[in-house]
């Protein structure tokens, strides 16, 4: 056996091992940021701690949103705190509750006394900060996770990707103010490209157009080459993000008949971090 054959073992064997569904506790964020406001931080106590902890309790605790976004605000300035969650687009309610719900706790844990902090699940993320945040487009921090495995012909399939993704971003784009979410595939040539994009649903129609495009444009050069002509890519900033596979990943109305898996972890995963330090993590 070579070698990584074996470490494609090890790491099956760790993911049945430690699945996280296996486990009473909250799930790691696939990639968080608390460095974008390191000025200073809050200290225990303080009013804004009050104001985070009181404002992530009402996130947690809602049972009214059914849409999957939760925005608030908690506090006067110099004390304010504004934060969202997102759920992706597609997720069953109960699935988005419980994502948010976890993301509450998680950020506390990951990004201690910070000031502003962002967090990133598969199925959620959360964003708080005491700067304003709704309505105006953020595309820092910037994350970048990509299979390494190659598309069969990168030529037919970026011309599906443009196709696919014009008629997504137009589709989210037009969304409402509860969600600007869309999905879709198509095919290129024995390939069949799956791929979802997103919008905070705060953002006005041009913002999230412009967000997404400016998204879809990072793709020729960004990341090392790291993201083009791959079969599965995740781009995500805290006002919009796209996703694309080669299989389909997310739930739609025409599988209500027969729910589609979940997707299968992704073997050989990059991970990218642009900001605010360019690293680079092997998943997997
Ligand atoms: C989460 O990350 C911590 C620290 O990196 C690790 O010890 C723990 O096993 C992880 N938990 C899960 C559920 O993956
Ligand atoms: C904020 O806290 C972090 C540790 O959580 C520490 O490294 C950093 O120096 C602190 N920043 C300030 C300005 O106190
Ligand atoms: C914070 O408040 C709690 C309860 O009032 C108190 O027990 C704790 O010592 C305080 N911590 C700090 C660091 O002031
Ligand atoms: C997909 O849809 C099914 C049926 O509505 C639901 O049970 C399942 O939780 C959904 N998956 C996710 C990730 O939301
Ligand atoms: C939210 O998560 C906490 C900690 O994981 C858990 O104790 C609580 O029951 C959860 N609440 C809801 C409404 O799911
Ligand atoms: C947010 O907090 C940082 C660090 O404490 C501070 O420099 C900045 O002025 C604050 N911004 C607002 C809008 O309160
Ligand atoms: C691709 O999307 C169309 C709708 O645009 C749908 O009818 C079709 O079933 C999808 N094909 C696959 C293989 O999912
Ligand atoms: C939250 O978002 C909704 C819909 O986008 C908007 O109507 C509402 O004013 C926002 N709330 C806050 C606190 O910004």
């Amino acid at each position: 056996m070579d070698s990584s054959k074996l470490v494609l073992l090890l790491s099956l064997l760790y993911i049945l091992l430690f699945h996280p569904s296996l486990s009473a506790a909250q799930q790691n964020f696939s990639n968080y940021d608390c460095t974008s406001n390191s000025v200073s931080n809050y200290t225990t106590n303080s009013t804004y701690q009050r104001n985070l902890n009181s404002l992530l309790s009402s996130m947690a605790s809602d049972a009214q949103i059914d849409y999957g976004f939760y925005n608030l605000s908690v506090g006067e300035f110099p004390d304010r705190v504004n934060a969202f969650a997102l759920c992706r687009g597609d997720v069953a309610v109960d699935v988005c509750r419980s994502c948010v719900n976890d993301s509450t706790h998680k950020i506390l844990q990951v990004c201690p006394n910070k000031m502003e902090a962002f967090g990133v699940y598969e199925f959620c993320m959360i964003r708080y900060s005491n700067r304003s945040i709704f309505g105006v487009v953020d595309e820092k921090p910037s994350i970048y996770r990509a299979n390494r495995k190659n598309v069969l012909d990168e030529t037919v399939f970026n011309e599906a990707l443009q196709t696919l993704f014009a008629r997504l971003q137009a589709k989210a784009a037009s969304g409402n103010s509860l969600k600007k979410f869309a999905s879709g595939n198509q095919s290129a040539g024995l390939e069949t490209v799956y791929a979802i994009v997103q919008c905070t649903p705060d953002l006005s129609e041009g913002q999230c157009s412009s967000c997404l495009l400016e998204l879809f444009r990072l793709i020729p050069n960004c990341c090392n080459g790291n993201v083009k002509g791959k079969i599965g890519v995740r781009l995500i900033t805290p006002s919009c993000n796209l996703r694309w596979e080669i299989g389909k990943f997310f739930n739609g109305t025409l599988e209500i008949l027969s729910p589609p898996s979940l997707p299968a972890p992704s073997q050989g995963m990059t991970l990218i971090v642009i900001n605010p330090l360019p690293t680079l993590i092997l998943m997997f």
